[in-house]
């Protein structure tokens, strides 16, 4: 699998990561799902992994699955609460649950970003955190997202980039080049419940790929300010099939054009 730097940090990833929200919440006796997924991911090279105190158990299921794998990971997972004292709890809490390390700390959703890294900052100082981000969904809380981007405190995004929602594309990437930021893509597939329609299998054809979720996956990958993707799923067979997406061929402008033609 493809590795591209994250930004100025200069830790290379492998370009197909794994999120966690929805697919990771699993009660007790279902941990074998997160394991057979992270075994599947694993196995084809995939290294970045999300998550969030949002998403329910995920955290700590995800820490079980890694075990011993944890010093080939790389963990990027979020602070997300007003409160700065539960902010801290969650740090506490995240580094039980990965060995005393997270590799890159985002702040969810922009939540109380100014409270937040100036402690994180400290942390990072400490050792505990290797690298400090910032996450949002909504295309409305982008100029907020450009305003901590451009406080030079972050070295990493998390942001909605597929062939549907675009509009990272005008403001957000750019400044992301500009800065050096790396750039993680979430919700490359649509996103939990709101997946793009597939289309016709036989259009996919001229396009050398063995599945739409390749179609998309190679299609956000091939905008080279692009750091990662980070693909959810409770599927070890979707997991292989996302992290063999990570290797070239890229799409050129007329094979991203065929693709997004099939999302409209
Ligand atoms: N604000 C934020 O910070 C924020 C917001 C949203 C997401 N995220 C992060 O980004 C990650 C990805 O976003 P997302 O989970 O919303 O959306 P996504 O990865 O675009 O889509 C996930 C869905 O795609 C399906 N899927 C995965 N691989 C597939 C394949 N090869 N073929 C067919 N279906 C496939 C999964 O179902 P199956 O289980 O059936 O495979 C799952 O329901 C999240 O898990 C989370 O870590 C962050």
């Amino acid at each position: 699998m493809e590795r591209r730097t994250l930004g100025r940090t200069g830790v290379e990833v492998p370009v197909v990561g794994l999120g966690t929200w929805a697919t990771f919440d699993l009660p007790d006796g279902r941990q074998h799902i997160a394991d057979a997924v992270v075994d599947a991911a694993f196995a084809l090279g995939t290294r970045l992994v999300d998550s969030s105190p949002m998403y329910g158990r995920a955290e700590g299921g995800l820490g079980r699955t890694l075990d011993s794998r944890r010093p080939d990971a790389f963990v990027a997972t979020k602070i997300w609460t007003p409160s700065v004292a539960e902010g801290r709890a969650q740090l506490e809490s995240q580094l039980r649950d990965y060995d005393g390390r997270v590799d890159l700390e985002q702040v969810h959703n922009l939540v109380a970003w100014r409270e937040h890294l100036d402690w994180l900052e400290g942390e990072r100082e400490a050792g505990g955190i290797g690298f400090l981000g910032a996450t949002h969904y909504a295309a409305s809380a982008f100029p907020e997202l450009a305003r901590v981007m451009r406080t030079g405190r972050i070295d990493a995004i998390q942001v909605p980039l597929n062939p549907r929602d675009r509009e990272v594309e005008r403001e957000i990437l750019p400044l992301a080049e500009e800065l050096g930021l790396g750039v993680i893509v979430m919700e490359p597939l649509g996103g939990a419940g709101s997946l793009i329609p597939e289309p016709d299998p036989r259009e996919l054809e001229p396009l050398g790929v063995a599945s739409w979720a390749q179609a998309l996956l190679k299609w956000t990958l091939s905008d080279p300010r692009v750091t990662a993707v980070i693909p959810a799923t409770r599927d070890p067979e979707h997991a292989a099939k996302n992290a063999a997406a990570g290797s070239p061929p890229w799409f050129g402008p007329e094979e991203r054009r065929v693709i997004e033609a099939l999302v409209r």
